[in-house]
């Protein structure tokens, strides 16, 4: 779900859809948007993609206008139709607002402005906010003070943006628990809920905090709290760069983002090794050296593909540092209670910064009074601000649905803070430099990788109209199988299931036939022996096997229908180049079924709803 708006000297609609093309990948079921032309408000609505919306726009001199919302939406309450999609408006037409987040108690807010004579015309919880404003601005004098009261109603989570005939010259932003951001320029403003939709404006944002409202106009803005206490505007400079919103050669932002990992990895890396002490520097963690000493047990907290990060980040710190380490998908952590004794370490861990389950799961921790770090890509979203600290992952903006630099990022994080925690504890200086020594080496032994590219093409398209794939891993190596089956299954659609390799005994092997393409993870580790007497019990039943590995050995070849080769490293830092072939093979196999591979079905960039 995105927000867009703008007020301004230009005509306002070509600037709002560009923003909104922009926003597309945080949600791309519908969109809409509102202008004041006239003084009227007008609004447009369509399903589909932000090009629907834009050919289905009147000539412009019929919808321009200098003050214009907009909103591309991920359907949670109301299937993804025209009538569902944002702005909603009031009864009279006269006001209309976007909508991200979630209103808990809007059904009974529905029914009660029903029985006052509202008429609704979708199924959202959004709808029910215009209402309410509508509602009180019988009793207020302005629509600034019926949208406080309006929100003194909602429950729930929204970042706003209200447009109304009765100011037409401003609008109205509010945020609690998901982002807006006002865009500064020269007689212009912008708002938004991501920075990528405006960057190409202005550099210099603020980041409206929780239960604060902006007024803007043409000419500045006013912000306050809800209990109309003014607030200074923090202004921040995004450093972001713009080229990393186009898909340059690449077809896809996916593919893009595939081929910059050599770079992310580096940028994650770069000014945070210690070489003289062999050691990894990482100072956004605000904690000394001896704290970090007495840390007993960590937490690492995440959605999705972060969430795989975490399990490696797991594997990791165990081995290296030797600290008891609980990864945990962040949806389930912030419900069940969890144990969080004094000299724990919790991380939340993710992307965007903005998953609303990882969001949930941060707060739970806060309320009990343990500090929680993050690691996050971007800069000033709610997650890194609401933490006591953190690291930037650097990994620039990931357009693609399907995440990948983020990924390895994440990985490559979490291998400076697993080094660093060893140093402290059973690590030598030697052991030290050796990981320091491989890490580097990472992005040139990725770009070899990457020359496998078409080779890896081939093999997607000998399994693209499979059903099912299995993806087995052991050890370290697990996690990195659940990610190759999640990232085949969200932008393929073929079903496809991680496991660990020694589990498929128990279990899984009853699937298996020679239509069951196994993608399998057997690198030159300890566990390769355990790992390769797996995949004789699964070639047995006739899987077609495509091998990641580091040696071709004859061995190999007698069992693997392909083998993809790449260059070795040490063990805990294998994953961050086992997974290159399965992002790669992944995104063919959806290349190659013509599908939207950037903007899956279903799916949405960051999930800021429970
Ligand atoms: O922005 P986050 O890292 O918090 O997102 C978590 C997941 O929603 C995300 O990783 C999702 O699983 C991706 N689509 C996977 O490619």
């Amino acid at each position: 779900m995105g927000i867009v708006g703008y007020v301004g000297h230009r005509n306002a609609l070509p600037i709002v859809i560009e923003a909104l093309k922009r926003l597309e990948y945080r949600g791309y079921d519908s969109s809409g948007c509102g202008i004041i032309h006239d003084g009227k408000l007008q609004i447009y609505k369509k399903t589909g993609k932000i090009v629907e919306l834009e050919r289905s726009l009147p000539e412009p001199n019929s919808c321009d206008g200098n003050v214009a919302i907009g909103h591309t939406r991920w359907a949670t309450h109301g299937g993804p139709t025209e009538i569902n999609s944002h702005p909603h408006a009031d009864c009279t037409g006269t006001l209309a607002v976007v909508h991200n987040g979630i209103i808990d108690n809007y059904q009974l807010l529905k029914q009660r402005l029903e029985k006052l004579g509202h008429i609704f015309k979708s199924d959202t919880d959004t709808e029910v906010i215009a209402h309410l404003i509508e509602q009180y601005r019988k009793t207020t004098d302005n629509i600034e003070d019926a949208i406080r009261e309006a929100l003194k109603a909602i429950e729930g989570t929204y970042g706003l943006v209200v447009i109304s005939e009765d100011d037409p010259d401003r609008l109205f932003c509010v945020r609690k628990g998901s982002p807006i951001i006002i865009g500064v320029s020269e007689k212009e403003m912008f708002v938004t809920s991501d920075v990528n939709a405006i960057v190409s404006h202005t550099s210099r944002v603020v980041y409206l905090q929780d239960h604060e409202m902006a007024v803007i106009s043409k000419d500045g803005m006013n912000i306050t709290t809800m209990d109309k206490t003014h607030v200074d505007p923090l202004i921040s400079t995004v450093d972001w760069d713009i080229s990393a919103i186009d898909k340059g050669e690449y077809k896809h932002f996916m593919l893009k983002e595939i081929f910059e990992q050599p770079t992310t990895i580096a940028n994650g890396f770069r000014t945070r090794i210690n070489e003289e002490l062999c050691t990894a520097r990482l100072g956004g963690l605000n904690l000394p050296m001896s704290e970090l000493r007495k840390i007993k047990q960590i937490h690492l907290v995440a959605c999705g593909t972060s969430y795989h990060a975490a399990m490696i980040g797991k594997y990791m710190i165990e081995d290296m540092a030797r600290i008891p380490v609980y990864a945990d998908i962040a949806s389930e952590y912030r419900y069940r209670n969890p144990i969080i004794p004094d000299d724990t370490l919790v991380f939340v861990i993710s992307q965007s910064g903005e998953t609303a389950d990882t969001l949930a799961a941060l707060r739970e921790v806060k309320a009990k009074g343990a500090n929680v770090l993050g690691i996050t890509n971007v800069v000033g979203s709610t997650i890194a601000r609401e933490t006591d600290g953190g690291t930037y992952i650097h990994a620039g903006s990931e357009i693609g649905v399907a995440s990948t630099k983020a990924f390895t990022s994440q990985v490559t994080i979490l291998t400076l803070l697993s080094i660093l925690l060893a140093r402290q504890r059973s690590l030598n200086p030697i052991q030290g430099y050796e990981y320091i020594n491989e890490l580097k080496k990472i992005p040139e032994k990725i770009e070899e990788i990457l020359k496998k590219n078409d080779k890896i093409r081939k093999i997607a398209a000998s399994i693209k109209d499979s059903t099912n794939a299995l993806y087995l891993g052991r050890g370290i190596n697990y996690p990195v199988a659940l990610e190759g089956a999640l990232k085949l299954k969200e932008i393929s659609y073929i079903h496809a299931e991680g496991y660990p390799a020694a589990e498929v005994k128990h279990g899984p092997i009853a699937l298996i036939d020679e239509h069951m393409p196994v993608v399998a993870i057997a690198t030159h580790d300890a566990l390769f022996e355990k790992v390769y007497t797996n995949l004789q019990e699964v070639k047995a039943r006739g899987a077609k096997l495509i091998i990641i590995t580091t040696k071709e050995t004859p061995e190999l070849r007698e069992i693997a229908e392909h083998l993809i080769c790449i260059p070795d490293t040490l063990s805990n830092l294998q994953p961050l180049l086992n997974v290159i072939p399965l992002q790669l093979l992944a995104y063919h196999v959806a290349d190659l079924r013509n599908l939207d591979v950037d903007q899956p079905r279903n799916l949405a960039k960051s999930v800021t709803v429970d």
